[in-house]
């Protein structure tokens, strides 16, 4: 136990732009995604879905969706800025999406099964790391791309996209980031 908090008082993300694809072998991948599904869910009402993207569905989707979308978007664009939103699921080894799917429930509020998305998202990411990948959460335009959310079984009008989980392999170690002072952020209350 010891050990998951050094883990945590300590793991950093690698950004997609400094991972190098390579290869993810598939007990780990299926290990982060057991870690990704056991995320805390009020109710049990399992309202996310994951899709791991993979292989050529990198390419498929950056010439399908990152590409055609940006460019409909931005009718100005350089064949340059293009290629670069084309390219940007082959940074990782693997993408793996994760939607938020709610699900219509009497008493378990929609904020609550959004937030369960993102705890979703948190234990995929904390997964990957732990197991020496280089891991990001990223948003990025497209995941408020309707094209996208229909692409990982989701329908624009109810499901959100809560991120992308980008895994791949670290050339270097990352620096240390700015973290939030302990005393501006929490408060104790003791009476
Ligand atoms: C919901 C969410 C979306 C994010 N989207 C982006 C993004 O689109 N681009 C980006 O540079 N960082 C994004 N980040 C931030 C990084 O993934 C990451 O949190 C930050 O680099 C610090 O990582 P670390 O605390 O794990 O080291 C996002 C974080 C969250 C929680």
């Amino acid at each position: 136990m010891k050990d998951i908090i050094n883990f945590l008082k300590v793991r950093r993300s690698v950004t997609a732009k400094n991972m190098v694809s390579s290869f993810v072998n598939d007990n780990d991948l299926n290990s982060i995604l057991s870690c990704g599904i056991r995320a805390p869910d009020h109710g049990a009402l399992t309202p996310w879905l994951l899709t791991v993207i993979r292989d050529e569905a990198r390419y498929r989707i950056g010439n399908e969706i990152l590409a055609t979308e940006f460019k409909l978007n931005n009718p100005e664009a350089s064949k340059e800025e293009i290629d670069y939103e084309r390219n940007r699921l082959t940074r990782a080894s693997v993408v793996i999406s994760v939607l938020s799917k709610p699900v219509s429930h009497p008493k378990i509020p929609l904020w609550e099964m959004e937030l369960s998305s993102g705890a979703v998202c948190e234990n995929l990411l904390i997964a990957a790391q732990s197991l020496g990948y280089a891991a990001q959460w990223l948003t990025e335009w497209y995941s408020y791309n309707e094209a996208m959310i229909r692409e990982i079984g989701g329908d624009p009008k109810t499901d959100k996209i809560a991120g992308f989980i980008y895994i791949g392999d670290k050339e270097k170690l990352p620096i240390e980031r700015r973290r939030p002072m302990k005393e501006k952020v929490i408060n104790y209350l003791n009476k």
